[in-house]
């Protein structure tokens, strides 16, 4: 019978029988076959013979003929037994050719999302093995290839992976879902917008996309994102009595009546809030960001334009309206030039005189007022934009000075440190150390510069002044000062400190400032003990910071709790050892614990898991998450052959998260300790002056304890 009819009729014969009705020998014959397909190839035995038992026979006799609808709900998995198929994508059209062995429509399967593609025969005659999904989902999805590469025209454009995905929802079982690995930056873009989950609010966290909208600027900088996004936003462009890839030679535009015309307006609508969505989740990320790029606010008002004019007739937009016109109508464009003009920051980031004021973030189109000393020691105040560049600065103090030679632009450190500020170097003022100043001279004059005798820093403690003061009361006017300072850094700033704000062109000022204060905290403890000559005060001075540093723990401020161990750390001060003998045990076993929570083994285990333990909110050890970035960013390569690398934005993006996390509880300020002198030691934390040299704090530690011989 077999050789009458051939091999493969018979075969044929028995795929067409309703799974139920498959004899053993039926199933052996299949699964023989199933053996030899290399969509199949990385499955288990076991799995091919469960297909066996499911796998149902469709042939379809023309060419032309459509399988699904892109936007269409995914109902099955299918292999190409026999003949061709094109991938068709809207806007696109035939974007790749799938042939015998191949298979296709797992995507729609394993993300609940729709169909990211229409498929359309390209030969008449074609052969499939079909999987429905019920089988799918119970044989395959969780046994289903790690790795799926889409391709368009012959090139790889999207590779994704099976990650196991908590399901949000809490009733529904954790499952594998696909994760974008890499792709080009058009396609990750359209993915994610496919598998996007539009019942939930585009305020509420949606991990793949808020990494998109947070890191794209690594990889799609805004004049590419907007007119991507806008392309997908399928605006009254698309009639649907049009064909849908707009291609004119595309196979689907005889066929593409299958779909209903309603369908087909449900996807373009559909299509329509996804764009809309991501706009807005966009727009809420940026903050005070959005007004720096006019690219960015032109495409919200032309998203803006699209939108109320589609909302007349499409109720599901309607809703998103107001939101959207709400961040439209906040920057008009009067507002938009005046808040550029005229926002002047008075503010003097040279001499450490931001401690004064600080609630407001610093913006990249405020000015700044800077001081720039020559090498005689006077100096010229400038008015420079916050994002001014070494060329700026140098210019505008050569007006000044009406000088004719070429000067250098210098940030000189307290000890004597000099580095030539590059002309394109951006946000020159940034890079001040806590007690750095800048500096212009020609370049002949350059060995001749001393640092400003205030850059040395005191030569007596204020010990006097704060040791009358609360250990709890100081740790909380920090805390209140770290929380101002943490408020005002953008979560873009991290970003840009990972991967260069020169070559974004992008400020970080508030970051900058938050990390120095970091480092100022550190300083006060090494400098306020190497400024103590007497043993018992120096004893003093250990107990009175090892109890701040409590407190600062008890206010979850981990920032200036590690800046105060760290200090206590530093050789100058370690190295005392007549003043560490005279500690009480129990400072003793209170500063061993402190300093246990530094140790970096296990990649800062301890640390790590006494954060774990925290609520919000939290300020965070700050350098340990910018080390983790910049490891991350360093470790990894950004493009991987000319994809963009989006696990590597995505483990950055959860470092961002993290710090996301720790301040989305509001710091309650009325907390406040009961305080006799709430004002005095608020100013006395905000103005904390100190050596910013560690030879000099060296030779004073040396004087106080001399080596032993
Ligand atoms: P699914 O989204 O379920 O349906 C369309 C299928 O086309 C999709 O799964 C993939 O299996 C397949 N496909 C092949 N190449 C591409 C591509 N470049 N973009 C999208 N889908 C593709």
């Amino acid at each position: 019978f077999v050789s009458q009819i051939g091999p493969d009729a018979h075969m044929r014969m028995i795929l067409r029988k309703p799974p139920g009705q498959r004899t053993a020998e039926d199933l052996e014959i299949i699964y023989d076959e199933l053996l030899h397909i290399k969509a199949l190839s990385y499955l288990s035995n076991t799995v091919k013979r469960e297909l066996a038992g499911v796998l149902i026979f469709e042939s379809h006799a023309k060419a032309g003929t459509v399988l699904f609808n892109q936007g269409e709900e995914g109902t099955s998995w299918y292999i190409i037994q026999k003949g061709s198929v094109n991938v068709v994508i809207y806007g696109k059209g035939v974007v790749c050719t799938l042939h015998e062995g191949d298979d296709f429509g797992k995507l729609a399967l394993v993300n609940d999302a729709p169909r990211a593609a229409s498929i359309v025969l390209r030969e008449d005659n074609c052969h499939f093995l079909r999987v429905d999904k019920e089988d799918f989902n119970r044989i395959l999805r969780d046994v289903e290839a790690n790795t799926v590469r889409l391709k368009e025209h012959d090139q790889d454009v999207l590779v994704l992976q099976k990650s196991l995905r908590p399901s949000s929802h809490g009733n529904i079982p954790v499952h594998f879902k696909y994760t974008v690995m890499s792709g080009t930056p058009e396609k990750i873009l359209e993915h994610l917008l496919e598998t996007m989950r539009l019942d939930i609010h585009f305020s509420e966290p949606d991990p793949a996309l808020d990494d998109f909208v947070l890191m794209h600027c690594v990889f799609m900088p805004n004049s590419q994102l907007c007119p991507a996004l806008l392309a997908q936003y399928p605006a009254s462009r698309i009639n649907p009595s049009i064909c849908p890839c707009l291609c004119p030679m595309c196979t689907y535009h005889s066929q593409a009546s299958q779909g209903s015309e309603q369908e087909r307006l449900d996807y373009a609508v559909a299509s329509k809030r996804r764009v809309l969505s991501l706009a807005l989740r966009w727009a809420a990320l940026q903050g005070h960001h959005l007004l720096e790029d006019d690219t960015m606010v032109g495409f919200l008002e032309e998203l803006h334009g699209f939108v109320s004019n589609d909302s007349r007739v499409l109720r599901p937009l309607k809703e998103l309206l107001p939101e959207l016109e709400k961040i439209v109508k906040q920057y008009p464009d009067d507002a938009r030039t005046s808040q550029k003009k005229h926002k002047v920051l008075l503010r003097q980031f040279s001499s450490g005189e931001e401690r004064l004021a600080k609630k407001q973030p610093i913006r990249s189109f405020d000015d700044i007022l800077l001081k720039v000393y020559c090498n005689d020691h006077t100096y010229t105040t400038i008015r420079v934009p916050v994002l001014g560049t070494g060329r700026e600065v140098i210019s505008a103090v050569t007006d000044k000075l009406g000088s004719t030679e070429e000067l250098l632009l210098i940030n000189l450190s307290a000890s004597g440190e000099k580095q030539i500020l590059k002309p394109n170097d951006v946000s020159v003022f940034q890079s001040l150390g806590v007690n750095g100043r800048l500096f212009v001279c020609s370049r002949e004059q350059l060995d001749l510069l001393n640092p400003l005798p205030e850059q040395e820093g005191p030569s007596t403690g204020s010990m006097s002044s704060f040791e009358l003061m609360s250990s709890k009361d100081l740790a909380f006017q920090m805390t209140q000062y770290d929380w101002e300072l943490f408020s005002c850094v953008h979560e873009y700033e991290l970003v840009y400190h990972t991967f260069s704000r020169q070559a974004y062109r992008r400020s970080t000022a508030n970051l900058e400032l938050f990390l120095k204060r970091f480092n100022q905290v550190q300083l006060w403890v090494v400098t306020e003990v190497c400024l103590c000559a007497t043993l018992s005060k120096r004893v003093q001075l250990l107990k009175k910071f090892i109890k701040i540093a409590a407190h600062c723990r008890e206010f979850k401020n981990l920032n200036s709790f590690f800046a105060i161990i760290m200090g206590m750390c530093n050789l100058a001060v370690s190295r005392l050892g007549q003043t560490w003998e005279k500690l009480p045990s129990k400072f003793k076993k209170f500063y061993a614990e402190f300093e246990s929570l530094l140790d970096p083994s296990r990649n800062h285990r301890a640390y790590r898991l006494t954060v774990a333990k925290m609520e919000p909110p939290i300020i965070p050890f700050m350098p340990l998450l910018i080390k983790d970035m910049t490891f991350t960013n360093e470790g990894n390569r950004t493009f991987i052959d000319g994809l963009v690398n989006f696990e590597k934005m995505r483990l950055i993006a959860n470092t961002v998260r993290a710090a996301k996390h720790c301040r989305s509880q509001p710091f309650h300020a009325e907390a406040s300790p009961a305080s006799k002198n709430p004002q005095e030691v608020r100013n006395y934390v905000r103005q904390l002056s100190v050596i910013d040299n560690q030879r000099r704090l060296s030779q004073l530690s040396f004087k106080l304890e001399p080596r032993r011989s």
